[in-house]
């Protein structure tokens, strides 16, 4: 669900974008960070804990800790809670150790 119209700051949606999570397309707008578009669009789980293995998420919402970590344009580890969205920007969850994900899928 994206704020179109927000009760005291108005209407901030920009120009629509579309981009990839799982390699299934996505809407968002400019100036959205991409945590905040994959929230709009109902995904909430955003990778596991290595050691419990627990689904991680929006957290902080401010680059403060590393819950929202994710692989954004093959770039592993991004605070995806400061990163704004771009039209065709691919998003994959961090759901194991990059290292490992490359082993064992050779990207
Ligand atoms: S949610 Fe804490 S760094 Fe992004």
């Amino acid at each position: 669900m994206h704020i179109e119209n927000h009760p005291i700051l108005g209407k901030q949606l920009q120009e629509p974008v579309t981009f990839y999570f799982n390699d299934q397309p996505y809407k968002a707008y400019t100036q959205q960070s991409v945590a905040a578009a994959l929230m709009a669009n109902g995904v909430k789980k955003f990778g596991l804990s290595r050691k419990l293995v627990q689904s991680r998420g929006l957290f902080c919402s401010r680059g403060r800790c590393c819950s929202c970590y994710m692989t954004v344009n093959g770039e592993d580890h991004v605070r995806t809670c400061m990163t704004k969205v771009e039209e065709g920007m691919s998003v994959y969850p961090n759901l194991e150790d990059p290292e490992v994900r490359r082993e064992k899928h050779g990207d």
